[in-house]
């Protein structure tokens, strides 16, 4: 039998990983008349049933609307000026409006996801969902290729200028740096998340972060009849072992106090979400560049994940624009440390809130659980304190001209 024949193309910037953060950059690229191809494993229906965190920085909103994909988040979404900090039976709102004159933007990632998708499709856009055996090659010569069995099974070679690694937390693109050049760092949490999806109504108008001697919880939202809750579990957790009773009286007591009533439900979705920090440095090698959670991952506490992945898309669209346009290459160095400096801020800002709100087991744990109150305390008691929490969860402003 003869060797399938292969359909031979170029293209500027072959993008790996269709999810938001290759869409979106795919989608800027577009806006300024500079071409891409997308490839993803996933099919788009996979990808759209993924259910991922929700909340979307102002910056984040500000990049969906002025590049033209902000209709439904302005229209679906739901602005939360602020959130509700809870330990030892008290609420302590955060007014994000009031301290930094920012709000957050409750809107599912899987809506980002459709919204870029519907928009690359919609403009002509090249995007390959459902695709097997990928490979990248030469991604230090001036040539790199990305070659890849389409959905209908035909063998593709795209040659390219540039190469995106937008391929997740399992990214194959990651791996391309050599690990002479490559630093990888790495720190997994002895807790994980429950979350669950629950046919409810809303049980408060904004988000509540709840620590108390039982564990974390979240008590978030999708519309309002279908709500999304979290509370704190073993990593290896076997979410068939709950019970709904037992996942309903599990929250209550982590959001137990001051007359909160918990609206229960129908629930119609349990896993479990194990937690880490990861980061891959640098976040380019030669014509390869990674973006989102194929150079990161963060902890879910403060939802930092999409909104750093678009940041990154943000300013390697800039750069890369420059590099192309103008023929200003030097303009790619600048992406890597540009990046960093923001997801360094995110890693950091992901740990200690995590590290505040979970409770620990153990020998110190009661210390411990003590000391995060007085940590808690703290921080509602004073204005600077929930300026530096509200400054970090609606996203600190752009450094250098963007990012
Ligand atoms: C969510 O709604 O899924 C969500 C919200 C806030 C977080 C994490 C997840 O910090």
């Amino acid at each position: 039998m003869s060797a399938p024949e292969v359909t031979r193309s170029r293209t500027t910037v072959g993008i790996v990983g269709g999810g938001p953060a290759g869409l979106m950059l795919s989608h800027l690229l577009d806006r300024s008349g500079i071409e891409s191809v997308v490839l993803d494993l996933r099919t788009r229906d996979q990808i759209e049933n993924t259910h991922r965190a929700g909340i979307l920085e102002a910056g984040s909103v500000d990049l969906l609307v002025d590049s033209g994909v902000g209709d439904r988040v302005h229209r679906d979404g739901h602005r939360h000026e602020g959130i509700e900090l809870r330990f030892d039976g008290h609420g302590h709102r955060v007014d994000f409006e009031a301290l930094v004159g920012e709000s957050v933007w409750l809107y599912p990632q899987t809506d980002v996801f459709i919204d870029l998708a519907d928009a690359r499709e919609r403009d002509g856009g090249t995007v390959h969902f459902g695709i097997t055996d990928p490979t990248v090659e030469g991604v230090t010569t001036a040539a790199p290729t990305v070659s890849f069995t389409d959905a209908e099974g035909q063998r593709h070679e795209v040659t390219c200028d540039y190469v995106v690694g937008a391929d997740g937390s399992r990214s194959m693109c990651r791996h391309l740096v050599p690990d002479d050049v490559a630093v990888h760092h790495f720190r997994e949490y002895p807790f994980a998340w429950f979350g669950i999806m629950a046919e409810a109504p809303m049980s408060a108008p904004e988000l509540i972060y709840a620590h108390s001697a039982h564990g974390f919880a979240l008590i978030s939202q999708r519309t309002e009849t279908l709500q999304r809750m979290y509370f704190q579990c073993d990593p290896y957790e076997d979410p068939s072992a709950w019970s709904d009773e037992r996942i309903w009286e599990r929250l209550a007591l982590c959001t137990e106090g001051d007359g909160f009533t918990l609206h229960q439900g129908p629930i119609t979705e349990k896993v479990v979400l194990r937690f880490r920090s990861f980061v891959a440095e640098p976040m380019r090698h030669g014509n390869l560049f990674l973006a989102g959670d194929a150079a990161h991952t963060v902890p879910p506490t403060g939802a930092k994940g999409l909104n750093l992945a678009l940041m990154d898309v943000k300013v390697l669209h800039e750069v890369l624009e420059r590099a192309i346009r103008s023929g200003e290459t030097s303009a790619l160095d600048e992406y890597s440390p540009r990046a960093l400096e923001r997801v360094w801020k995110a890693q950091h800002f992901s740990y200690w809130m995590s590290t505040m709100l979970h409770t620990m087991s153990g020998e110190y744990s009661a210390f411990d659980t003590r000391r995060q109150v007085g940590e808690l305390t703290t921080l509602v008691g004073s204005e600077a304190g929930r300026r530096y929490l509200a400054e970090g969860y609606t996203g600190w402003p752009a450094p250098r001209g963007g990012a």
